[in-house]
């Protein structure tokens, strides 16, 4: 039996290997993407997820973009990672669509009225758009049958000392998201786990064996990806393939195990704004499942099979 997710996300390299895996994996059904800006602007994440859904077979699911900017900051993005396209070297055909009418926020406040209890919501860009669908309708988090992000550290940042990307970015809609009440609480895919999932020589000789899903998305997307965190790291040495964590946290559970924890969003500190300052002592009432461990080569047998399967029906 499969889960029915809807990504949001900000494409983004390991966002498109997030949606290559979803692609592949018998496990998830994706209804819908949604998308914000982040690693780069709303335009390119938008186009970005179009061409990279056509591409692994996924042309018919709607893409629909949200915000453009965060609630109260600049948006400033990471195309120093992740290229001027979004997608580092990878090169896509263009999309033959355009995205669908309408607003992201509204798309998924619709789809979860409409299947309460069905859908997993999954975000791997900053929460300006969950963030936002909350505050339109608080009703959002009890819909949802769970609420998966990549975003957040217990330990260590990766834009600073202290905070992620994801809610550096957008620090303000995170610390909503974080005090939404859902009922199950925000399962954080976060960096102490995925800085773990690293494409490493072994992973990238089997994407060469993968096709076009290896030769025009895999390993040229891959080839310009470090992490911030990795401050000696060559780009494309072994990079962390942060946002397929989550997709494959849902596909197979087993892959990483978590704590409770009480996670609350710096937003003031000059230092540390977009920390998630995460509490596990046990007197806590928790809101969060923080990933504190991860099965890495399961990670990869799983996610290896996903693409392989998209690459047989790429033929
Ligand atoms: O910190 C890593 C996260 O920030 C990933 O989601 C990456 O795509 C960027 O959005
Ligand atoms: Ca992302």
């Amino acid at each position: 039996m499969s889960t029915t997710i809807i990504l949001d996300c900000d494409p983004g390299i390991d966002d498109a290997l997030a949606i290559a895996f979803a692609a592949g994996s018998p496990e998830i059904e994706l209804a819908g993407l949604t998308t914000v800006a982040g690693n780069v602007e709303l335009a390119k994440t938008t186009a970005n997820a179009l061409a990279v859904a056509a591409f692994v077979g996924l042309g018919s699911v709607p893409v629909t973009a949200g915000c453009a900017t965060p609630l109260l900051r600049p948006a400033l993005h990471a195309a120093h990672v992740h290229g001027d396209t979004g997608l580092g070297g990878a090169v896509l055909p263009a999309p033959a669509r355009q995205p669908e009418p309408g607003h992201a926020i509204d798309f998924i406040i619709e789809s979860a009225a409409a299947a309460p209890g069905e859908i997993t919501l999954v975000a791997t860009g900053p929460l300006t758009n969950i963030g936002l669908a909350l505050r339109r309708e608080p009703r959002l988090a009890s819909w949802v049958r769970d609420f998966v992000i990549m975003g957040g550290s217990a330990s260590r940042g990766n834009v600073s000392p202290a905070a992620e990307f994801n809610i550096w970015a957008d620090p303000e809609a995170a610390a909503i998201v974080f005090a939404a009440g859902w009922p199950s609480g925000v399962r954080m895919i976060g960096l102490d786990v995925t800085l773990l999932a690293r494409a490493t020589g072994a992973v990238q000789d089997r994407m060469r064996t993968l096709g076009e899903l290896g030769s025009l998305l895999l390993l040229p997307a891959l080839a310009q990806y470090f992490d911030s965190a990795d401050d000696s790291a060559e780009p494309g040495a072994e990079p962390p393939v942060h946002d397929v964590c989550a997709i494959v946290s849902i596909a197979d559970p087993s892959v990483f195990s978590y704590t409770p924890a009480l996670v609350q969003v710096e937003t003031q500190g000059r230092l540390t704004a977009g920390m998630t300052v995460t509490d596990f002592t046990k007197s806590i009432i928790p809101n969060a499942r923080v990933a504190t461990a991860i099965a890495a080569d399961r990670f990869w047998d799983v996610t290896l099979d996903a693409y392989q399967s998209v690459a047989s029906r790429m033929g």
